[in-house]
């Protein structure tokens, strides 16, 4: 992989791809880790000598849509690094190629959002050549995005000299670790509403991994699968036999699953809405349930006891609908009290969970990518890594 190393910056208008799709609010932003895990990669380029040309998505509109502006990115970006210009034009368009033909060494252009194109998320070639033409050379630093073969990802990197940003290496190495020759114990921790969206994961690490520990509402497709009844809790119907054979497969490959016991259950999901605790195979109707229960999160607790390899992605519960997000909350402290262990962390829930508890420094590393770490570890590579072999 070509790296920023491999890059003279001076002189040279640089187009980096960053992820900036952040929550926004009222026309502020909510996060800022993803602009902050951006500024090494960015402070760097300007040091050298360059210009920086700054694309990013926000959210997934469809076609031009000013709720979707990064404008107030551009103010939060402000604070961290002075120079920076909003530019209210989208990058394919002739007005952002004429906003950056002027920018001088230090300065830097953050365009609008790139899937104000149409051409973006189909990686247009045509579009590609158009962004190609904003910048002399192009850094990716968009772990967050570095699964989505689009133009401002892919197509680009393919027309102008491409290199990885030092957030893509940090992800790439620490994800790495987790494929290649992990410290065992090694336990994965999973949640989330699906079961289907985590088939690919669950797959690769299986035969890697000791222990499987499954929260959220993906769980109920497992305990129906074995007989449980779960009431009206979420349950994806149509992988019930894929859930058996899944757990098949971890017996037969000596990983121990670890299932809910019980679970925090409700009529609706509202926030302060009465709850109960029900054993998780024998929920009645028309509870369902919204977190893991005071016993899962103690058996969580000890079947992570130990562990010197440990990865999470996704909530236990509705984390954001109090009182759901306890559980989640648990298992982020049982990961972060672990001694000696590498664990890492990826997916805008669980990273929030880790964010509110103030134990970011507690975990080996927190993971950008949601759906972006899900796939490197399911396949060892990404479209954006490729173009840059
Ligand atoms: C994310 O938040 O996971 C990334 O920014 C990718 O967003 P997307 O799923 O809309 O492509």
């Amino acid at each position: 992989m070509r790296t920023l190393k491999d890059l003279d910056p001076r002189g040279k208008r640089v187009l980096v791809r960053v992820d900036f799709n952040v929550p926004i609010q009222d026309g502020k932003v909510q996060d800022e880790t993803r602009i902050q895990e951006s500024l090494p990669t960015l402070r760097y380029l300007l040091e050298g000598g360059a210009s920086l040309v700054l694309l990013s998505h926000l959210g997934r509109p469809k076609g031009h849509d000013p709720k979707y502006s990064l404008a107030p990115v551009g103010e939060a970006l402000g604070r961290h690094l002075p120079g920076v210009r909003f530019v209210p034009h989208s990058p394919g368009s002739e007005e952002a190629q004429k906003a950056v033909r002027d920018l001088s060494p230090g300065e830097v252009a953050l365009l609008e959002n790139v899937r104000f194109e149409p051409g973006e998320e189909k990686n247009d070639p045509e579009l590609s050549a158009r962004y190609a033409r904003l910048g002399e050379a192009f850094v990716l630093d968009a772990f967050g995005s570095a699964h989505r073969a689009h133009a401002s990802v892919v197509g680009v990197a393919r027309l102008l000299p491409a290199y990885a940003g030092f957030l893509m290496e940090r992800e790439v190495r620490a994800l790495t670790r987790l494929l290649q020759d992990p410290e065992r114990p090694y336990a994965v921790v999973l949640g989330g509403a699906k079961v289907s969206d985590k088939i690919g994961v669950i797959e690769s690490l299986l035969p890697r991994i000791d222990r499987l520990l499954v929260g959220g509402a993906m769980a109920f497709t497992f305990l129906k699968a074995l007989g449980g009844e779960v009431g009206r809790s979420l349950v994806e119907e149509d992988r019930l036999d894929l859930a058996r054979d899944l757990l098949g497969r971890a017996e037969a490959l000596g990983v121990r699953v670890y299932l809910p016991e019980d679970v925090v259950a409700a009529e609706r999901i509202e926030p302060g809405v009465d709850t109960r605790v029900y054993p998780a195979r024998a929920i009645p109707v028309p509870y369902m349930g919204l977190d893991i229960g005071p016993k899962t999160q103690e058996l969580f607790r000890e079947a992570l006891r130990g562990v010197r390899t440990a990865f999470w992605n996704g909530p236990m519960g509705v984390f954001e609908v109090p009182p759901f997000d306890q559980g989640t909350l648990a298992v982020g402290r049982a990961l972060a009290g672990l001694e000696g262990a590498f664990t890492v962390v990826g997916g805008g829930d669980s990273v929030s969970a880790v964010n509110r508890l103030g134990l970011k420094d507690r975990f080996g590393h927190v993971s950008t990518g949601g759906g972006a770490s899900l796939e490197f570890l399911e396949k060892g590579t990404l479209p954006g890594l490729e173009v840059l072999k």
